[in-house]
């Protein structure tokens, strides 16, 4: 088998994104371990999973730090430690400071459930149903600096149903969500690409 990329994985909760990725993964069709979990909540559910599955996990409690910076450079550090060479957000409810971005240039990858530019931040789902959009779905982008706004690598659209509430939108873009990070990993990860401006061009 080719060389796989050590992936840290960073969730705050249920975790089923870092379980799409981890499958692929143990699947070979990404072509990456997961070399860390970092959680920032003890009680998250994921963390719990990846311990089951036998892997290495961290959890660093963002209240234990005075601010962002420090718990982030923690993070960094763990990361460093176990030999990660790209991040993938999976769930993590933090904003990442310009330091962490940094230190993974271009190797940080964000799943958010809307269609971005559409709806960034907190409850996407919930946006996009109060908007009354007609369709939503989820996108893969590279992290920058700011919230939900770095260059896309793969979105997935999903049809919104008059009879749609938060919660049978959700589950249906979270289907599509397992689909997409895998997908986005993978070429990512086996294919060249180049970003230009705000694209992420494969090929
Ligand atoms: C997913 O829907 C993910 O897109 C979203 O949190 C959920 C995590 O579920 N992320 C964001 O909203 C980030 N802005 P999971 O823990 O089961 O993967």
């Amino acid at each position: 088998m080719s060389e796989r990329t050590p992936v840290g994985v960073l969730l705050s909760g249920r975790g089923s994104n870092f379980l799409a990725l981890e499958t692929a993964m143990r699947e070979s069709r990404v072509p990456a371990r997961v070399a860390l979990v970092v959680s920032n909540r003890p009680q998250a559910a994921g963390l719990a999973r990846a311990r089951e599955l036998g892997l290495a996990t961290v959890c660093l409690p963002h209240g234990d730090y005075p601010q962002r910076r420090a718990h982030d450079e923690a993070v960094v550090a763990e990361l460093r430690r176990a030999g990660v060479e790209w991040v993938c957000l999976a769930g993590y409810m933090r904003l990442l400071s310009a330091d962490f971005v940094r230190a993974y240039p271009q190797r940080i990858v964000n799943i958010h459930p809307s269609l971005l530019p559409a709806f960034p931040g907190l409850e996407a789902q919930r946006q996009a149903l109060e908007h009354g959009v007609r369709v939503s779905g989820c996108t893969v982008h590279l992290v920058d600096e700011g919230l939900d706004s770095g260059p896309i690598v793969v979105q997935r659209a999903v049809e919104v149903r008059d009879d749609d509430t938060v919660e049978t939108l959700s589950a249906r873009i979270l289907e599509q969500e397992h689909v997409a990070y895998p997908e986005a990993l993978r070429r990512l990860l086996s294919e060249p690409w180049r970003r230009e401006g705000r694209r992420v061009i494969f090929g």
